[in-house]
């Protein structure tokens, strides 16, 4: 048996696909170690959002460079491959910057890691594909998955026509595609088998979802209908989300069917107009408020996340206020905020009015404290009350079981007749800013 060690960056998609490398080499001798030092094939699989990002990669090949000498002069061969969005956007630089990397693989390509480790066993030198291939990696990923957690992400769409001006995806992930919707299903059932009971439909622009189906396309809320028809699914999600794809059919989803989870990350990434403008997200803070609005019309227990940038080109201080406005008025429960970092080649990059580092220090200061404040708050309104959690994964305490509500939150609880897939009624006993403590409901 050879070892494959496999570090993931980034967003779900990239979970995702980290899974799918697994799964295409394991037929090959592989299974995964959890270290790298034991290993004979790294793949480190990239994000390029953030500059830092981005430079997280070359500080993790720093640290492995050395290993790879050793293993070397042992006689031992251990491959390196650089996947995912960095690989993507740098290609083959990489390479220059660390010639120690041997494969250089991009998210559209990398169904093809067993063909190009093999090529590589041949002839001893770099392979770099970071190709928009014509043949399309779905179909030729293996179409058995090896998903054991109840937990279990899909991706149904992929690639960004978008271009808002700060963001790299369009530029890392290509233009948008919807898998399917029989290949889909396919694959969700294939995933309920192997104990799955919560679907994630994945997506970096999952809403803008439009699949084919036999002599029609269907669009997001009639693919979850699809799923939620399947036995053995009980819960589902989906995400990443743009504001303006969020139609009344989806939106009267969330009424209507019971298996789709009441929580939504719907990113918003700025509360003022002017910014909102620039940032090319084609939406104004009013129109993004009365989403928000419909959805609660429909269900009233929705809960909210989103993503924020602060010090984006031209955000004057009134800017900034309108964003805490904003989130003074949806009240998240969940959220996540970033300083803009200036990627090369994005329109945003050279925008007029770049705001200063210490500015952006603050306001994402000051932004935090709120979210967080939030965030707790919203745990605290469930001491005292029950709702059903789905149990992931082991806790660190001797018989504690984590799962998670309905509204994304952890929840720790000690029990030693239930198990990892069981959905069970937990009653709240606790909660700070991270997870909540229960224990079951008798
Ligand atoms: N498709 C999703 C977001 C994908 S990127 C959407 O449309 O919202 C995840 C998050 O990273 C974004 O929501 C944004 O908040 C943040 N982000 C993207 N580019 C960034 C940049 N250049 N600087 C800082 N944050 C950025
Ligand atoms: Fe990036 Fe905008 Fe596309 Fe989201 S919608 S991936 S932020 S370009
Ligand atoms: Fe990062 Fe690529 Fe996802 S840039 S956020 S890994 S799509």
């Amino acid at each position: 048996m050879k070892k494959i060690y496999i570090k993931t960056y980034g967003c779900q998609m990239n979970v995702y696909d980290s899974e799918r490398m697994y799964e295409l080499m394991k037929p090959h001798g592989y299974k995964i170690s959890e270290t790298y030092e034991d290993s004979d094939l790294i793949i480190l699989n990239t994000c390029h959002i953030r500059e830092k990002a981005a430079e997280k990669i070359y500080s993790e090949l720093g640290r492995i460079a050395p290993h790879k000498r050793n293993s070397s002069k042992k006689g031992k061969q251990l491959n390196i491959v650089v996947a995912g969005c960095v690989a993507q956007a740098e290609g083959k630089e990489i390479v220059k910057r660390q010639p120690l990397v041997d494969v250089v693989v991009g998210p559209q390509t990398y169904h093809r890691l067993p063909e190009i480790l093999n090529r590589l066993s041949n002839k001893s030198r770099k392979i770099i594909d970071t190709d928009f291939p014509i043949e399309n990696k779905f179909d030729e990923l293996k179409k058995i998955r090896m998903n054991k957690n109840p937990a279990a992400f899909l991706s149904i769409q992929e690639g960004c026509d978008k271009f808002c001006s700060f963001c790299v995806v369009p530029y890392t992930r290509g233009s948008e595609y919807s898998r399917p919707v029989l290949d889909i299903i396919s694959e969700a059932k294939n995933l309920i088998q192997q104990g799955a009971k919560e679907i994630c439909l994945l997506g970096q622009n999952v809403n803008a979802y439009h699949g084919k189906y036999r002599n029609k396309t269907l669009s997001l809320d009639e693919l979850i209908m699809e799923v939620a028809n399947l036995s053995g699914v009980e819960r589902i999600r989906y995400m990443t989300s743009h504001p303006v794809d969020m139609t009344d059919g989806l939106i009267a989803a969330h009424g209507k069917v019971d298996k789709l989870m009441p929580y939504l990350h719907l990113p918003v990434q700025s509360g003022d107009n002017n910014v909102l403008k620039s940032m090319n997200r084609k939406y104004s803070a009013e129109n993004y408020l009365k989403i928000i609005d419909k959805l609660k019309n429909v269900r009233e227990d929705m809960a909210f996340s989103s993503d924020f940038i602060v010090g984006f080109p031209g955000e004057t201080e009134q800017a900034f206020k309108n964003t805490l406005k904003l989130v003074d008025e949806v009240k998240y429960c969940q959220a996540y905020s970033f300083k803009y970092s200036r990627r090369p080649g994005t329109p945003g990059s050279i925008l007029q009015g770049q705001v200063a580092e210490e500015i952006k220090i603050e306001r994402l200061a000051e932004l935090q404290i709120i979210l967080n404040e939030q965030q707790l708050s919203f745990n605290k309104t469930f001491v005292g009350k029950e709702f059903d959690i789905l149990l992931e994964r082991r806790g660190k305490m001797d018989d504690q079981l984590v799962g998670k509500s309905p509204y994304m939150q952890a929840v720790h609880i000690l029990t030693k007749d239930s198990k990892i897939g069981d959905i069970v009624k937990a009653h709240i006993l606790n909660a700070d800013k991270n997870s909540l403590t229960g224990s079951l409901y008798n």
